[in-house]
């Protein structure tokens, strides 16, 4: 059978996910087990707990996968899984699945990151075109990406405190919205004004590095000093008002990145490419730009799952790129 089997396992965080990609690029099966529901009143995820509900969970979404794809384990020609970055009790139970498969099917096992992954998941919607940039918004990463070709990524600007998500998170906490509160935030600013002054971290010239610790602070001090003085504003406007400054510095940034490396494609990725404000901000941005094509996955590939981490590991695979059983889970990995 000339087909290319690969199967794709993530736990970094708190999704416990198998999926199975076909010749590098067709999505055979994508399960994604999600653990919010068992956070959500902790208001932020709990490694123990997402540990455990990994190792409940993984043989369970692991077959249903393979009868999704109506495949067997013979078929499967590489298991790719997350190594890091993430919690490390967590990238443990994917790991180690990936280690059992590959030791009890003799099937070769490549390791892979969470990150490239991500960028991966835009090989799912069309085939990358190089020099590339791509823009990795997520709960744990903000950062902007130049490659070359594939599997070589240079980091070119990064947060130097919170990421994205996580402002979106701890900014939604504040206005007492559900965890993750990204969504929430998301919808609330399409209801509301962007009419509170918040600042935006340009930082020094020219750098394509970010910030949001300080934009999150205003937001909360807002928040608290309205409250204090008796009066109330209204959620829906604060919402709208600090998604506007957060696209504002990640389209500006990133329309300059693009254009100074002279790149053929944006690559949209992680779990914040989901945010509506975002991806119709960098359609905008991108409309007037018809040579650098504009590449955004869908919301389910955007958040956490095992598709992407299949598509990157396809090319590493085909690369000649594998893991041994000394594969361990390195929660700081650089990419
Ligand atoms: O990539 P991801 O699923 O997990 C990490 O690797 O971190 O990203 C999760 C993050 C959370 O912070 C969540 O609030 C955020 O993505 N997020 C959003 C939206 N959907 C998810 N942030 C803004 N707008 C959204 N629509
Ligand atoms: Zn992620």
């Amino acid at each position: 059978d000339k087909h290319q089997f690969i199967m794709g396992i993530e736990t970094s965080c708190d999704e416990t996910a198998v999926a199975i990609v076909k010749n590098g690029r067709e999505v055979v099966a994508n399960v994604v087990a999600s653990q919010i529901e068992s956070h959500k009143r902790f208001g932020g995820v709990v490694p123990e707990i997402a540990s455990r509900h990994h190792v409940e969970q993984m043989t369970i979404v692991l077959e249903e996968a393979l009868n999704e794809a109506d495949i067997e384990m013979k078929d499967i020609s590489a298991v790719a899984v997350t190594e890091g970055p993430g919690l490390v009790g967590a990238l443990l139970v994917g790991v180690n699945a990936a280690k059992a498969i590959s030791f009890a099917h003799g099937i070769p096992l490549v390791g892979v990151h969470h990150i490239a992954g991500h960028i991966y998941a835009n090989r799912l919607v069309t085939e990358m075109v190089f020099p590339a940039m791509s823009l990795v918004v997520s709960g744990g990463h903000t950062e902007l990406v130049y490659m070359k070709e594939h599997g070589h990524f240079e980091v070119i600007g990064e947060t130097r405190d919170d990421a994205a998500g996580e402002a979106y998170d701890k900014v939604a906490r504040t206005l007492h919205l559900p965890y993750p509160g990204g969504p929430h935030i998301d919808r609330l600013a399409h209801e509301g004004e962007p009419s509170i002054k918040l600042p935006r971290a340009w930082l020094e010239d020219g750098s394509y590095d970010f910030s949001f610790s300080g934009l999150k602070s205003a937001v909360i001090n807002t928040v608290h000093n309205t409250e204090q003085r008796g009066e109330s504003i209204r959620p829906e406007d604060l919402a709208a008002s600090f998604q506007d400054s957060v696209i504002d510095v990640l389209v500006t940034k990133t329309v300059n990145a693009v254009k100074e490396y002279k790149v053929k494609q944006l690559l949209l990725a992680g779990g914040v490419a989901a945010n509506k404000g975002l991806r119709s901000a960098l359609e905008e941005a991108f409309n007037e730009n018809k040579e650098i094509e504009l590449v955004i996955p869908p919301l389910n590939l955007c958040t956490d799952n095992a598709a992407m981490i299949a598509a990157a590991g396809a090319i590493m695979f085909n690369k000649g790129v594998r893991s041994d059983l000394a594969l361990n889970a390195n929660p700081g990995l650089d990419i």
